[in-house]
């Protein structure tokens, strides 16, 4: 069966990566490829009933553990009904974060190390691993701004990841550059701080040798 193309945005609060997410679906649907947009947490019905226990500002006393397997909660559920049936059909998958987000935050920024992620990951994914990630990088003042004023438009409730330290994010941005360092292939680190435009520009670049792969 052939598969499709699988491919990941990640980055700190505030980067932009969703909206980049929206304009390449569209892009690519406009080349009449198919597409999955899909995020995480969520991307399910039963996943965003998970969403809204992770991020619920209210849920102050949730532990790094439950806040973990509770990401992959959400990840296994995207997964089987969402993603692999997709791939398997062919699709362009966009997700809005994935595993690399659980490395990053649960595992660096909490600290509850990589190794125990991984573990959860090949439960939760089997092995599925993104063809392409994008991380698209913002200094954590205006990612922060940027979200703040977002929540606040939104009137948003599902702030309790957005209200961690100074120090979480600095681990979070430190982790994805890392990431990045060790996995120089599938990790490409995109300067979201520039117009939307020239962002634009560099993640249609940054896709065009996997789409090669793809329509191969
Ligand atoms: P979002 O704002 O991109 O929708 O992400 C929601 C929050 O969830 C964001 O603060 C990052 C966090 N998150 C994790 O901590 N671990 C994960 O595995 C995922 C997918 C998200």
């Amino acid at each position: 069966m052939k598969r499709g193309l699988f491919i990941t945005f990640e980055g700190p609060e505030g980067s932009g990566k969703s909206t980049q997410l929206r304009i390449l679906g569209k892009r690519l649907r406009g080349k009449n490829l198919p597409v999955l947009e899909t995020a995480e947490p969520g991307g399910t019905p039963i996943g965003l009933q998970i969403r809204r226990v992770l991020l619920d500002a209210k849920n102050q006393e949730l532990c790094p553990t439950a806040e973990l397997l509770l990401m992959f909660a959400a990840r296994a559920q995207n997964v089987d009904q969402a993603i692999l049936p997709a791939l398997a059909a062919g699709h362009v998958v966009l997700c809005d974060r994935f595993t690399d987000s659980t490395l990053v935050y649960q595992g660096a920024a909490r600290g509850l190390g990589t190794e125990l992620v991984y573990e959860v990951d090949r439960i939760a994914c089997r092995g599925l691993v993104p063809d392409l990630t994008l991380v698209i990088d913002v200094d954590i003042e205006t990612g922060l701004a940027r979200a703040h004023r977002r929540n606040q438009r939104t009137q948003d409730s599902e702030t309790r990841l957005d209200e961690q330290s100074l120090e979480f994010y600095r681990k979070v941005r430190a982790a994805y550059q890392q990431l990045a360092e060790d996995e120089p292939r599938r990790v490409k680190v995109i300067d979201g701080s520039r117009e939307e435009e020239d962002v634009k520009k560099a993640v249609w670049e940054a896709v065009q040798a996997p789409l090669q792969t793809l329509l191969a």
